[in-house]
């Protein structure tokens, strides 16, 4: 741990204060730190309907795959406590109605599919057995606070595994962010960096500052200097230098859906990181729990990409860049041949190629698809 964070008496990973948690029974709310305002501001929004939910979620108050999921989940809770649930066919109405509007806010993070798939079914479930609407919320809200526990655990589990991977002196570029303000708990990237440091081991962290939204430079870096951890913000085009010029030894990024076949749709500008990896001989893993592994989707051709808005990338923050009337390209996210993974960094440890097979076996056992 570096001398930072253990002056602190800081668990590295939980630094940063709950990006998501929930207050109070099935009446209470979700309260959300506001991932827009950072590093300037720590505001945590109180959220008590499912509308604002879905606005958080596509403004990028709160983002990263697994956190979607845990929102989502929540969501869905408040969106059903809105409802009438007087009769089996409201129920199934209102369900249907809650489910959609969640599931249109983004559409490339499988785990927000996941987690709105999982809680429908526990409604479902819990409606065949008729149980007054309160009971139903109660029972839904305990299934959303379990999702949210269980992406702690896998998590940690993640950050384990990987940080063993991790040599004492190394030092590691990741892409966007995939730590604790991305997830329910401290991470998946960032947790293999978490552990590794807890472990002992002397971790340098090169953060791509990840345009044009600055997930990297705002977020990755705030994080990691919250918990004591050296960071360097590169721009990302500084990637081939620092790699050519024998700077980093190791890449670690996240993941919003990886397609069975081991394509891995993440932030973009991760495509170009995994080759420029390659090129170097730097292994380039990829840290996900079995909830980012769409078994559904064959390859990264299949993946949905979300296009966002002009403007992020013609007045980034407010400050125009670029004059009027000039297109923009301005996807979310890409995709990385699964050729380019060295290996998938999940719950059950590392999983290598051969990548269909393996994948399917972590489906099978994972405990979280069903
Ligand atoms: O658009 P964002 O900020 O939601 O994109 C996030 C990423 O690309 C992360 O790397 C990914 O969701 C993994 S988070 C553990």
């Amino acid at each position: 741990m570096s001398e930072r964070a253990s002056r602190k008496g800081r668990d590295p990973g939980s630094a940063v204060p709950g990006t998501l948690r929930w207050v109070g029974g099935p009446g209470g709310y979700l309260s959300l730190l506001d991932q827009t305002l950072l590093p300037g501001r720590v505001k945590f929004l109180r959220i008590r309907n499912m509308p604002v939910v879905i606005d958080a979620i596509q403004r990028l108050a709160v983002r990263g795959a697994p956190a979607i999921g845990v929102a989502a989940a929540y969501g869905m809770v408040l969106g059903l406590r809105e409802e009438k649930l007087a009769t089996p066919a409201a129920f199934k109405r209102s369900l249907a109605k809650v489910k959609k509007g969640l599931a249109e806010s983004r559409p490339t993070a499988v785990n927000l599919f996941w987690s709105l798939e999982r809680m429908s079914a526990r409604a479902e479930e819990l409606a065949a057995r008729k149980l007054a609407p309160r009971d139903l919320l109660k029972a839904l809200l305990q299934e959303a606070l379990e999702i949210h526990e269980e992406d702690r655990s896998l998590c940690r589990a993640i950050g384990e595994h990987g940080g063993r991977l991790l040599r004492s002196g190394w030092s590691v570029l990741t892409h966007c962010n995939a730590g604790s303000l991305a997830t329910g708990g401290m991470g998946t990237a960032l947790a293999v960096i978490y552990c590794a440091v807890q472990g002992g081991k002397k971790i340098r962290v090169y953060a791509d500052e990840t345009r044009p939204l600055l997930q990297g430079a705002r977020l990755t870096s705030w994080e990691l200097n919250e918990a004591g951890i050296e960071v360097t913000v590169a721009c990302d085009n500084a990637a081939a230098s620092l790699m050519g010029s024998g700077q980093v030894q190791c890449v670690v990024v996240g993941a919003d859906r990886i397609a069975a076949n081991g394509d891995v749709a993440n932030k973009i500008g991760t495509y170009g990181v995994a080759v420029l990896a390659r090129e170097h001989g730097i292994p380039f893993y990829v840290a996900a729990p079995s909830t980012t592994f769409d078994p559904h989707t064959a390859s990264g051709e299949e993946i949905p990409i979300e296009q966002r808005e002009a403007a992020e990338v013609a007045e980034p923050f407010g400050s125009r860049s670029m004059p009027r009337g000039v297109g923009v390209y301005n996807p979310a996210f890409d995709v990385t041949p699964a050729r380019y993974v060295t290996g998938f960094i999940t719950e059950q440890g590392l999983l290598e190629a051969p990548y269909k097979r393996n994948i399917a076996r972590l489906i099978r056992t994972s405990g979280t698809h069903g």
